[in-house]
């Protein structure tokens, strides 16, 4: 059994008088690819949120990696390597595809003010970043718009210069707010297609809201089910599927 490297234990989460996150206990394991499924308003952004810093939460635990993250600010969690995308990409649209990547390597000596003068200290370093955001674009299969603007692509292309960005980070684990929202089917299952690679070959978790269930159960072996700040249901993909209570919250809204 592998070791449950993200652990969230009776998690609260308010707004006033909503009751966005309102208890819940989850556990991922290690290279696993989790989905979180549930209808519109169930608290499933939220609950990512939560996780990854950028709401301090009411009451309950976030532990990952060994080490207890509740309270957290999002940059402390992001070093730790738990990285979050967002439901609508947060490009820098006046800059290419791989500049996007580039931007967010760790550690860029050559930002320093007193290391930047001093540029054989770092030149070595920035090539090697320059190589490998190439490489991650490469591998989310954007080679051949890597020098486009970000502006100028489509909606599953910035989805996947996320992707890539989040990967240039060095994460251990993703927490994916809907990757394939908004994209064709084939852009959809190239988008999850690359995540079962970045499992396989780099041992990454994951942890992905989707709305689109026919694409997203392919691809995962196990789902959380939120309703209403609760998770009402959990398990394999065709259990959840036939599960009568999931069902009765998708129908009944
Ligand atoms: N910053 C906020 N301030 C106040 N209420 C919020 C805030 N963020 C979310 N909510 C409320 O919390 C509840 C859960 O919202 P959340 O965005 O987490 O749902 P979701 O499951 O991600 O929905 P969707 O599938 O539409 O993205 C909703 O009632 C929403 O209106
Ligand atoms: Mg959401």
């Amino acid at each position: 059994m592998p070791r449950d490297i993200l652990v969230v234990e009776d998690l609260h989460k308010y707004f006033g008088g909503i009751r966005a996150v309102d208890g819940v206990s989850l556990r991922i394991p290690e290279r696993g690819i989790v989905g979180l499924i549930g209808p519109n308003g169930s608290g499933k952004s939220t609950l990512f949120n939560t996780i990854a810093g950028r709401y301090k939460p009411d009451r309950g635990r976030v532990i990952f990696d060994g080490v207890d993250i509740t309270g957290w600010k999002p940059h402390r969690i992001y070093k730790l390597g738990l990285v979050r995308t967002f439901q609508n990409p947060r490009l820098w649209l006046s800059l290419t595809v791989f500049e996007n990547v580039l931007t967010s390597g760790r550690d860029q000596r050559g930002e320093s003010p007193l290391r930047a003068p001093l540029h054989r200290l770092w030149a070595g370093q920035e090539m090697e970043y320059a190589r490998k955001a190439l490489d991650w674009v490469r591998f989310v299969q954007l080679g051949r718009v890597a020098a486009s603007l970000s502006s100028d692509i489509s909606g599953g292309q910035m989805k996947l210069t996320e992707l890539a960005r989040a990967l240039m980070s060095r994460a251990k684990m993703l927490l994916l707010d809907e990757p394939a929202a908004g994209v064709n089917p084939t852009l959809a299952h190239q988008i999850f297609q690359n995540i079962a690679r970045l499992r396989e070959e780099y041992g990454l978790t994951f942890f992905i809201i989707e709305h689109r269930l026919e694409i997203l159960f392919d691809y995962v072996d196990y789902v959380y089910v939120m309703h209403r700040g609760r998770v009402i249901a959990e398990g394999k993909p065709e259990e959840v599927a036939e599960n009568p209570v999931v069902i009765d919250v998708y129908l009944g809204g």
